[in-house]
This record gives structure tokens, C-alpha cells and sequence, in this order.
């Protein structure tokens, strides 16, 4: 199959069925719901064969008009080498107009956003596994509905820009969590079901102290199932992640484009990602 045969068209909920097969094919734990979430966020491209089957797929999150995520770059594997993810890339950027773009690459996709002019910033970490022992550390609330504008403002000082359409879904589907000193929000995480379990982030904090304290208590309530949790370098949270069941299996390279973003704020800080798509 030539790449000239195949069709890029808009990223609907009818691409979902091949899109997950795809992400299977590429051992990526993603289930249709977690597609269905990054859909319903974002716009995105379906690269779709004659025959109709989805050949590749990319979206692009938007966080206001302050700068953009891509994610969920796949090429099946019968197409790959062709031009086909340039091609993708090439539409995906087009769709975030001028945002700033962000992105995790996976070492198949380096070569590729290093020719687009993404620069690696870090390193991400994913931990993942069964539960070993854990106290709860900390004094840890369950958010409440009037906590969402400060966790919302919270985040955006930590991330550098807003994501409040990503915290309105999660605040459907997540049990989230909060840190309160005199009465006002200092750190927020979540807990939600993904791919092969339960996924612990977005995690936000003003201390590794208070980032353990969420996880920790966030675990505590889902200690049978597997838990995933992709951190960053600056977190310095891999040998505690370890320690708790938490094994390091794998992660990526944090990789942005066009810089001149906002500055983030240094009193709280990402501990945990919302996962590698969404940052
Ligand atoms: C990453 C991926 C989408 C690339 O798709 P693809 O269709 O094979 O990519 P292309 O054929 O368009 O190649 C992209 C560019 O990278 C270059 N490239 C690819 N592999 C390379 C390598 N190992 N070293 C140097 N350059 C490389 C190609 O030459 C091409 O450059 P060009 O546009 O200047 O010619 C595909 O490998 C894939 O689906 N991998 C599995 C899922 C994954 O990891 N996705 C990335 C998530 S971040």
C-alpha cells in the first residue's frame, strides 16, 4: 500500500475500534474509554486505508490557546518508515495553529520530533505494579465540588497553562484528592481507572511531602489493583515509587516546541502526570 492511497481525515469516535488496535499493536495498555477521553479533549487526524481500516493516528490537546499536547502517534507497523507519521505530525501541527506544543516521545518517535524542532526538556518515569506495603503519610481530603477553581488555579501554575477542560472531565471520573493548610488548597492529585488498572496523576504539589501524602492515600484505596504512575526527573519520587510496589518500567522524553510559554510557578510543582498524553 502506497501512503498515496491513504486518506487523513478528522479523528471521530468511529476511529476508535481501530485506533485501539493499533495501540495494542503497539503494546500501549490504552482500553476504548481512555481513547474516547483523549477524543473528546482534542481534534485528530485517522489515517484510513482503501479498505477502511485505521493505518495510523495522532491527536492534538489543546489547553486553551496557551500551547498544546500531541499524543497517541501511531503508525501500524506494516506502514511505518513511509512518511506516514511525517505526514501526521505535519497535520496535527496545523491543527494547534500558534500554541506552543508539548510532547512524551517514545524513542521510535525521537528521530521524527527532532527533525520538527521539538527539544527534549527531561526525562519522564513510568512506575508501575502491585501495591507493597503502605501507611498513609499526611493529613489527605477528598476534594470537594467548591475546591475545583483553586485546584484548577493550582495547576495552572504548576503546568503554565490551563487546563481546566482536562480538570472538568477528571472531576467526573477521578476521585481527587486534596492538601489543605488554613483553609485553602496547597496540593491536588487524582485517581482514575486507565489502561491495565488505576492511574494516580495528575499530581500537583508544594513538596515531595505532600506528593507522597496524596499517593499514599490515593493508593491505600485501590491496594489490590494496579496502579501506574509516570513522574518526572525534578519529582525525585522514583526510589519512593519503587519502594511501594512501584517498578520502573519504562517512561519517555518530555519534549517541547516554541518556547516563550509562561513561566511556571516554583511554590507547587508536577509530581505526576494526567499520563504521558495529556503531560
Ligand atoms: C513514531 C512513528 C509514528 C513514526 O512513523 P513513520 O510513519 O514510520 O514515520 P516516517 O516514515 O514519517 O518517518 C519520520 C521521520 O523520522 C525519520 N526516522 C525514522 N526513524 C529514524 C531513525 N531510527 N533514525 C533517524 N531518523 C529516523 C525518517 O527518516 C523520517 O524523516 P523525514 O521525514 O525527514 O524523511 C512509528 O514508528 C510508530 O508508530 N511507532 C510506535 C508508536 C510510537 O512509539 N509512537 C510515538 C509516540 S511518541
Amino acid at each position: 500500500m502506497r501512503t498515496d492511497d491513504i486518506n487523513l481525515v478528522s479523528f471521530t469516535s468511529e476511529h476508535v475500534d481501530g485506533a485501539l488496535a493499533l495501540s495494542r499493536q503497539a503494546k500501549w495498555p490504552h482500553r476504548a474509554e481512555d481513547w474516547h477521553m483523549g477524543q473528546r479533549l482534542s481534534r485528530g487526524i485517522a489515517a484510513v486505508d482503501e479498505a477502511g481500516s485505521v493505518v495510523g493516528t495522532i491527536l492534538m490537546t489543546p489547553y486553551g490557546e496557551d500551547c498544546a499536547t500531541i499524543n497517541m502517534v501511531i503508525v501500524d507497523e506494516a506502514m511505518r518508515g513511509r512518511g506516514l507519521g511525517r505526514k501526521l505530525m505535519d497535520e496535527a501541527m496545523a491543527l494547534a495553529g500558534g500554541r506552543p506544543l508539548r510532547l512524551i516521545a517514545t524513542t521510535d518517535g525521537l528521530p521524527l520530533y527532532r527533525k520538527l524542532g521539538f527539544v527534549a526538556e527531561g526525562e519522564i518515569f513510568q512506575h508501575q505494579g502491585h501495591l507493597g506495603d503502605l501507611v498513609p503519610l499526611g493529613e489527605v481530603e477528598a476534594a470537594a465540588a467548591g475546591d475545583f477553581p483553586a485546584i484548577k488555579a493550582l495547576d495552572r501554575a504548576a503546568f503554565g497553562a490551563d487546563r481546566g477542560t482536562l480538570l472538568d472531565v477528571l472531576s467526573a471520573v477521578a476521585q481527587v484528592a486534596v492538601v489543605r493548610r488554613n483553609g485553602r488548597v496547597e496540593s491536588y492529585g487524582a485517581l482514575r481507572a486507565f489502561g491495565r488498572g488505576d492511574l494516580i496523576g495528575p499530581v500537583v504539589a508544594s513538596s515531595a511531602a505532600d506528593a507522597k501524602s496524596l499517593i499514599s492515600a490515593l493508593a491505600l484505596r485501590k491496594s489490590s489493583s494496579f496502579l501506574r504512575v509516570d513522574t518526572n526527573e525534578a519529582s525525585g519520587l522514583t526510589g519512593w515509587l519503587a519502594q511501594i510496589g512501584l517498578d520502573h518500567v519504562g517512561g519517555g522524553i518530555a519534549m517541547r516546541r516554541q518556547t516563550g510559554e509562561a513561566m511556571v510557578s516554583q511554590d507547587a510543582r508536577i509530581f505526576a502526570l494526567a499520563n504521558q498524553a495529556f503531560g
